[in-house]
């Protein structure tokens, strides 16, 4: 055999391996049968969908396929014209219906008499499956825009409750009942303030940003906690740049949910530690550094309060997850979403009854 013959000859075996893997891995179940009505094809996708193997169905008569697919293929012969957008169960009499979408195609030889007839089709129950999944997805994502819009509302109706209750304890009617509603106002109104957030964040305006002034202001406005439970600030502000691209403000809310988080954790005399440190990323978290050799800022926040239960653990940074009679449970998934828009990471370790850190890494500027 020549080279060009043993190349050629390659080459098709190579084509014919390529087409029949295709065949096997497609989507859609292929059975194609001949005039003699014998099974010459039977992909995989038709094994799966029919729960038939191949091995007993090849090369045998077609009376071993469903009753209706052996309908439309054998239609398909007699009318000498493809059958198109066909639905049918395959099985009507199984318990699990398993509703199919079919179509043919058929080779005829020069008279038109149909020689091969192929039927293509698929599992309609696993199509609505995922066309269910992404209405649902999409529902949700206006469940979002919606309660954006409600919450809005909600604020500036608070505002009128809140003015008018002000002006009922003014005039000292009914004291006891005035701090009540000015009390749930100020609850509702932290709660749709934390939704809001949750549910329509606004972009973030990036500008270089020290983490060490956020981390100040951070404290500064949780002073008032740390003093009155008596709890020990160590400061350990280590890292010796400090330049982020970031937003301040988001950064600060950050920041303070879990300081906030770590202070209720804990009862008096604990310790707080807020840290900072200069990291190797062993990963690309930025696409405006280059892969490798990113260095970043590590924040860490460590108490020595309550710990975290694993069964809390699991689910921490999914809204509404909380343990405290007033708390929204949205303080983590609004920091876990701030940082992931900083192109940062957060994890935490946690020991019951020991204490828990929360680590959070942030790419470094690269100003100077
Ligand atoms: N440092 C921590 N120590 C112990 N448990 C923690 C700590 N941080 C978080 N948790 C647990 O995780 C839960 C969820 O925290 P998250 O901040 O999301 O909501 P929350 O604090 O309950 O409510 P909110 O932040 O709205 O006041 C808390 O209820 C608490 O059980
Ligand atoms: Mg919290």
């Amino acid at each position: 055999m020549s080279i060009q013959e043993t190349v050629f000859i390659k080459r098709r075996n190579e084509g014919l391996n390529l087409s029949g893997l295709l065949f096997r891995s497609m989507e859609p179940g292929v059975v194609s049968v001949d005039a003699q009505r014998t099974v010459t094809a039977f992909n995989r996708a038709a094994e799966r969908i029919t729960g038939l193997m191949a091995q007993a169905i090849l090369g045998r008569r077609m009376t071993g396929l469903p009753a209706s697919l052996q309908k439309v293929i054998e239609e398909t012969f007699a009318s000498g014209k493809p059958v198109t957008d066909r639905t049918f169960v395959l099985f009507p009499d199984a318990e699990e219906k398993a509703p199919v979408h079919a179509s043919t195609s058929l080779c005829a030889d020069g008279s038109g008499q149909p020689l091969v007839v192929v039927a293509v089709f698929h599992d309609l129950n696993s199509a609505r499956k995922l066309e269910r999944r992404i209405r649902r997805l999409e529902r949700l994502a206006s469940i979002g825009t919606l309660s954006a819009g409600v919450a809005h509302e909600i604020k500036n109706a608070l505002v009128a409750i809140k003015s008018f209750s002000d002006l009922l304890a003014e005039r000292n009617e009914d004291v006891e009942m005035t701090s009540l509603i000015s009390r749930e106002t100020k609850r509702i109104d932290s709660l749709v303030t934390q939704l809001l957030k949750f549910a329509g964040p606004a972009k973030p305006t990036f500008s270089s940003v020290s983490i060490h002034e956020v981390i100040e202001n951070s404290l500064r406005l949780v002073q008032h906690h740390i003093t009155t439970r008596k709890i020990q600030l160590v400061r350990a502000l280590d890292a010796g740049i400090d330049l982020v691209q970031g937003d301040a403000k988001q950064l600060e809310q950050a920041l303070i949910n879990l300081l906030l988080n770590a202070i209720e954790a804990m009862e008096e005399m604990g310790s707080l530690t807020v840290a900072t440190e200069i990291v190797v990323a062993t990963a690309h978290l930025s696409p405006l550094e280059p892969k490798g050799k990113a260095e970043q800022i590590q924040v860490s926040i460590k108490d020595t309060g309550s710990g975290i239960p694993p069964e809390v653990n699991k689910r921490l940074f999914v809204p509404f997850v909380t343990t405290k009679p007033e708390g929204t449970g949205l303080g983590l998934a609004i920091t876990s979403r701030i940082i992931q828009e900083h192109h940062g990471r957060i994890s935490v370790e946690s020991e019951v009854n020991k204490g828990t850190t929360f680590k959070i890494t942030l790419p470094l500027s690269r100003m100077p």
